[in-house]
């Protein structure tokens, strides 16, 4: 065999330095976007079994937690509120003084410069934990919308930059912006969760915000994870309704979702690196089954290959840690 015969791939591995020269991908701290978990009361921070590493944290707390973060470099949180009191309306979800909207407003007077995004549904604050009303055994669409815009606006008011409406009712991206725009927030951009998939993966975030459906599953709203085209359209229509972000989630599992959806809609992508994802790779890397490290940087670097531009993480706080060194 001569030179004409192969190719020499292997000069471009040669030295660290020339593979930093032809790297396609990098993730940087400004992709990341850290979940976070209020909960009502004094003095708590519990860490939640599920998910070694994250926790429950109060209002007392927040404000420290949150200075961390910035002290890390990283640049915006989503906001999960896990209220004491449920209802079958949720209607601590859209409560001026509801937990959500505590903590909003308490970020943005204590660390004004992070990005605040709120996660607008239902199912943390219903008593059946449905992420919409509930009418003889069904998730109402319609009805849902009104509380949905309700919580967004609250959400809105308390100051909150961004809002993230993850519920999976049809058109609530519409009535999202409608509502938000006649409120005066006509510049609060909306982070669809327009692909969302029905995932065995959020597990343990249902019980890190105690919203686990008690009766059913959440099927007959959240997507098959059979269906592609089905992605495609749920991406199209959140776009012609007005969504300024589109998330796929969970991530691992959907890749070639999330590069299809990169490829034919022309917003930023974000890839919800969801709850079970975190843990499944904890569990191991705390048995010494994998390097933590080095597995969670080539899973973030592999979410931006297959075309996200920001990664919804729990890893976030160890990942620019990692960048930093
Ligand atoms: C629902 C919601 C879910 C997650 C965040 N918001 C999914 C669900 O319970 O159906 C999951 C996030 C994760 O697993 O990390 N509003």
């Amino acid at each position: 065999m001569n030179s004409k015969d192969f190719k020499r791939h292997r000069r471009l591995r040669r030295t660290e330095s020339v593979r930093a020269l032809v790297r396609e991908t990098k993730l940087s701290k400004d992709d990341l976007i850290y979940p976070i978990f209020v909960v009502e009361g004094k003095g708590i921070k519990n860490e939640v079994s599920s998910m070694p590493g994250v926790f429950h944290v109060s209002l007392d707390y927040l404000t420290e937690e949150m200075k961390d973060l910035q002290s890390k470099g990283i640049r915006s949180v989503i906001v999960f509120g896990v209220p004491n009191e449920k209802d079958s309306q949720g209607s601590q979800a859209y409560c001026e003084h509801g937990i959500v909207q505590e903590a909003i407003r308490q970020i943005k007077r204590d660390v004004p410069s992070l990005t605040v995004i709120a996660d607008t549904c239902l199912c943390q604050y219903t008593d059946h934990g449905h992420c919409g009303l509930v009418e003889n055994g069904e998730v109402l669409n319609d009805p849902s919308l009104e509380l949905l815009v309700k919580t967004a606006v609250s959400q809105a008011e308390a100051g909150a930059d961004i809002i993230a409406p993850s519920n999976m009712m049809d058109g609530f991206v519409a009535a999202i912006r409608e509502g938000l725009d006649e409120a005066g927030y006509s510049q609060i951009p909306i982070m669809s969760y327009a692909v969302k998939y029905a995932s065995a993966f959020y597990g343990p975030f249902r019980d890190a915000a105690h919203s686990s459906p008690q009766f059913g599953d959440r099927r007959a709203y959240q997507m098959d994870p059979a269906n592609r085209l089905e992605a495609l359209r749920e991406a199209e229509s959140d776009m012609e309704e007005g969504a300024d972000f589109l998330i796929v989630k969970p991530a691992l599992s959907y890749m070639d979702i999330m590069r299809e959806v990169k490829d034919r809609f022309n917003a930023p992508l974000v890839a919800y690196n969801v709850s079970g994802e975190y843990s499944m790779i904890k569990a191991a890397a705390m048995n010494g089954w994998v390097n933590e490290q080095e597995i969670v940087m080539e899973k973030l670097t592999s979410m931006k290959r297959a075309g996200a531009d920001l990664i919804i993480t729990y890893f976030a706080k160890d990942a620019a840690d990692w960048l930093n060194e």
